[in-house]
């Protein structure tokens, strides 16, 4: 069976210190079990990685950043580079986040170069594709999630692509509250499965790890964790709450 993930999107959100408490709720909460369910990865602001990673490592679970720089070091005012993230213990990193690419004008060329740095400094890259509202009702949204995958992705060799994580989150559905169905889910997911099995063989496809991003809840996670190609969640809202992503984690039947 191939491996499942819940990572946690605090965004811009929580001091030092809520955050450090939010940290040890969740370890507290986290069992064994839960453990089994799924990898649980949480992506805090940056500078706290260095602590979210103390508590991590003691308690079963990983840290990840929220984004990264695409340049290795140098003269970049303000930017953090995949070697500082990974020199703080995190496994992860999120890459192309679609408050990125609308705010930061990132692009899948960019996000590219991201994907390939994080790569060479053992992250995980978490990739988000995804298509805005207008974009789904023009009908467009295969077309777009599909460039998307394909412009930051597809250059990557077998190796290197087998680590790559991808994250569906429909931008319509990220902080609205309106989730994606199940069934709206399950056929982007399947699309994309089948777009790694055309470029890099079935094998790869069966064992890509494909999370669902957009308003993911304790009381929607199950039925979205039910479908046969959702892989897990990336959690914005819901995952500032322990129980609230608890719950999310407990959406997995076993
Ligand atoms: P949301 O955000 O769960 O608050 O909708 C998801 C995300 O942005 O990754």
């Amino acid at each position: 069976m191939r491996g499942r993930i819940v990572a946690g999107n605090w965004k811009m959100n929580k001091t030092f210190e809520e955050a450090e408490d939010l940290l040890y709720e969740i370890a507290e909460s986290l069992t064994e079990e839960d453990l089994e369910k799924a990898t649980v990865v949480i992506c805090p602001p940056s500078p706290y990685l260095e602590m979210a990673h103390d508590v991590a490592k003691e308690n079963g679970f990983y840290t990840g950043a929220q984004n990264m720089s695409n340049k290795e070091s140098g003269a970049f005012t303000g930017e953090i580079s995949a070697a500082m993230i990974s020199s703080v213990g995190a496994a992860f990193v999120i890459v192309g986040h679609s408050e990125r690419r609308a705010y930061f004008g990132e692009t899948d060329e960019l996000l590219c170069e991201k994907v390939e740095i994080a790569l060479k400094n053992n992250l995980v890259p978490v990739f988000c594709c995804g298509e805005r509202l207008e974009e789904r009702n023009a009908g467009a949204h295969f077309a777009v999630v599909k460039k998307q995958v394909q412009t930051a992705l597809f250059n990557l060799g077998d190796e290197d692509f087998s680590k790559v994580v991808i994250a569906y989150e429909p931008v319509w559905a990220i902080g609205t509250g309106v989730n994606a169905t199940p069934e709206q889910a399950q056929e982007m997911h399947n699309f994309i499965r089948n777009l790694v099995a055309e470029k890099f063989g079935k094998k790869m496809a069966e064992e890509k790890i494909i999370l669902y991003g957009g308003s993911c809840n304790a009381t929607n996670a199950s039925a979205l964790f039910a479908q046969p190609d959702v892989d897990g969640g990336l959690i914005g809202g819901a995952s500032l709450k322990a129980s609230e992503f608890l719950g999310i984690i407990r959406g997995f039947d076993k």
